[in-house]
Formats: structure tokens, sequence, C-alpha cells
């Protein structure tokens, strides 16, 4: 079969044999039928809607040592920070007047925010934004902990599965983080009931095509609603400051087919689409990303919550990334919409 023969089946079947699959991942012979492909699938579902998600960088403390981030334990060179619950909540007044529906609460694996604590914050988001989505991302917990934030009020939960295969998932990290007990997380979040993001990092080092390929056999597996990728990229404080960044053509490769294996899911185009290209948020979302995710911490402590170098929109307000972004977005031909962005299977 061609390539764009190729194409037309993994539009029509949502699926296709992993040796395709591979090839795909591999070329960029056939971008261009692949985004149009994608491009279309994404109307189909969601017209030319763009959903936004309010991200606040609660906490930069972390326990774990993960050997690609820039808030890693060993990085002495971090300032550590924490919001108050007033800061957290006046974040989320900031974002509900600027018409964000969804606030996605994100932070390190940090001690000092217990199950309690965790409770206390979304109950506390609850009250005040009744008819918001509380999303959190918050790592690795107990099934006993993520019952008692969804009963707390939270209703989704982002988690990247970062890497399918244990081999690889252990070059990335150390012990005793494990993909099993990752897995573990996301199918408990699932059986819960709440709406599951996950996904992984494009050019992560030592990644394979056949990770990449597990990667998406996975994600079939777990059928979560979100799913969040970007290019790895390097920071200088880590074990693996030697290695080279992700490549921005893979990440809209991995797009383009992601929309097309999985046609409801919610795809943002990220933070890091848009550190390694100028515009590469634009180009993720021609490449089937329906979701962007601004920054709404404090401009005090954006620069602090550094996973990788170069990350955009440290200097901004809130407000300027909410207007910067609505034009990026209809100039990529699509809008931002006011709405809480449920997924529509
Ligand atoms: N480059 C790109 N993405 C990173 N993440 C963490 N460190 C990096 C990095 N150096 C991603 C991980 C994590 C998410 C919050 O950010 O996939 O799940
Ligand atoms: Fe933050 Fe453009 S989105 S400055």
């Amino acid at each position: 079969v061609s390539m764009s023969e190729l194409i037309a089946t993994l539009e029509q079947q949502r699926d296709l044999p992993n040796d395709l699959l591979c090839s795909l991942l591999e070329t960029d012979r056939y971008d261009a039928a692949l985004f149009q492909a994608a491009d279309r699938v994404r109307r189909q579902r969601y017209g030319t809607d763009v959903f936004v998600r309010g991200l606040i960088e609660f906490t930069n403390y972390c326990r774990n040592d993960c050997y690609y981030c820039g808030i890693r334990r060993s990085n002495a060179h971090v300032q550590r920070y924490r919001l108050t619950p007033e800061e957290i909540l006046a974040c989320c007044t900031e974002g509900y007047a600027l018409g964000f529906r969804t606030f996605v609460l994100q932070g390190g694996e940090d001690a000092f925010f217990t199950e309690q604590r965790v409770c206390e914050m979304v109950s506390a988001i609850r009250e005040r934004f009744p008819d918001c989505a509380i999303t959190l991302s918050v790592g690795e917990w107990e099934k006993s902990s993520y019952r008692a934030f969804f009963r707390a009020g939270a209703n989704r939960y982002l988690l990247r599965h970062e890497t399918a295969d244990a081999a690889h998932y252990r070059r990335l990290h150390p012990q005793p983080l494990s993909s099993e007990n990752r897995k573990r997380c996301l199918f408990d979040l699932k059986d819960i009931g709440y709406q599951v993001g996950s996904g992984f990092m494009v050019g992560s080092p030592y990644q394979t095509t056949e990770n990449l390929c597990a990667d998406l056999r996975f994600l079939q597996e777990l059928e979560p609603d979100m799913i969040g990728i970007g290019p790895y990229l390097t920071h200088k404080d880590t074990p693996f400051r030697e290695q080279p960044n992700g490549s921005l053509a893979q990440t809209l490769r991995l797009i383009g087919i992601l929309r097309l294996l999985f046609p409801y899911a919610l795809i943002p185009a990220t933070t890091a689409l848009g550190t390694i290209h100028p515009q590469g948020r634009e180009m993720g979302l021609r490449a089937g990303a329906n979701v962007v995710m601004p920054n709404l911490s404090p401009v005090s402590v954006r620069k602090l919550y550094t996973l990788y170098e170069d990350k955009i929109c440290t200097g901004e307000e809130s407000a300027q990334c909410r207007s910067c972004l609505e034009r990026r977005v209809a100039s990529a031909g699509y809008a931002i919409v006011t709405d809480i962005g449920d997924v529509r299977r």
C-alpha cells in the first residue's frame, strides 16, 4: 500500500498494524496528508473550538528525582516555592474573569501537600467555582487518596505515563518510581470516575520508534480523555544535560496520529511545543490539537517552575497570555471558547 492509502486506512479504521505505524512515525513524506486528515477529523468532532485550561503551578517542591526534570529533588539551584490557599484562589478568580472554566492545579510531589491539604485546596475552589472543572496534576498517590480528592470536588486528573516501556521508564526515572505503579495510578483514577489525561515526551533520551508505538498501544488500552505530548527539552541542571531536544516535526506527526487514533480526544498544543518553536502551538493546532493551557500562576513564581530551559510565558501576566493565545489560535484558523470543555466521546 502507498503511504497516502495508509493515512486513509488510519483515518477510517482508527488503527494501523505496528510495522506501518512505525514507518509512519519515521518519515516526513506524508505529513501534509496526515495533518489534513487530522484536521478533518477534529473539525467533525469539535468544529473550530479550542478549549482553554488555566494552569496554576502551585508548588515546585518535589520528592522525585526524574533525570529529565528541572525541578527534580537533587537540583539545588532551584529556588523552591509554594502558593498559599489564598494565592491559589486569587489565581482562579483572575482566571474566571478571563473566561477560564477549567483550573489545572499542577505541582511537584510535595510532602507538605498531604492528602488533607490537597482536599482542603480542592474543596475551597469547588465551593467558590461550582461551574468549573477542577483538574489535579499532583503525581502518584494511593487509590484512597485519589478517591478523597474526587470526593472533595476534583473531577479531572493529568498524569502522563511518560513511557509505556518498563525498561525505558527505568532509564528516565530512578527507583522507586516504576512504570507499573504509574499505570496502576492511571487505571485507579479512571475507575474512580475522573476524566483522565495521560501522555508522554517525544524524543526523550533512549526513546525508540518501538517505544513510541508502545505508547500509542498503551493509550488505546487506557482510552484517556486527554492526551498531552510535547518534545523533550534539555535542562542544564539535570543528569540529561547532554541529551538533545526532541524533534518538533515528530511531535507534530504524533499529534496528527493521535487525532486519527483518538478522534474524541482532548489534545493540548503544549507549552513545550511553544518553547521549541515560536509558532509551535499554532502548528500543533493545525496538526490536530484542540486545547491550550495558558499559565495562571503569579508572575513572581513563573520562572521558578522550570521543568526545561527557555520556557515561554514566564514574564507575561495571565491576561496577556490569554489575549496572546486568542490571537495565536485565531491565526491558526480556530477560536477559543468559554466552556468547561468536556470530552466529546
Ligand atoms: N522536557 C519536556 N517535558 C518535560 N516534562 C518534565 N520535564 C520535561 C522536560 N525536560 C513533562 C513531563 C511531565 C510534564 C508535567 O512535563 O512529561 O509529565
Ligand atoms: Fe503566554 Fe503568549 S501565551 S505570552
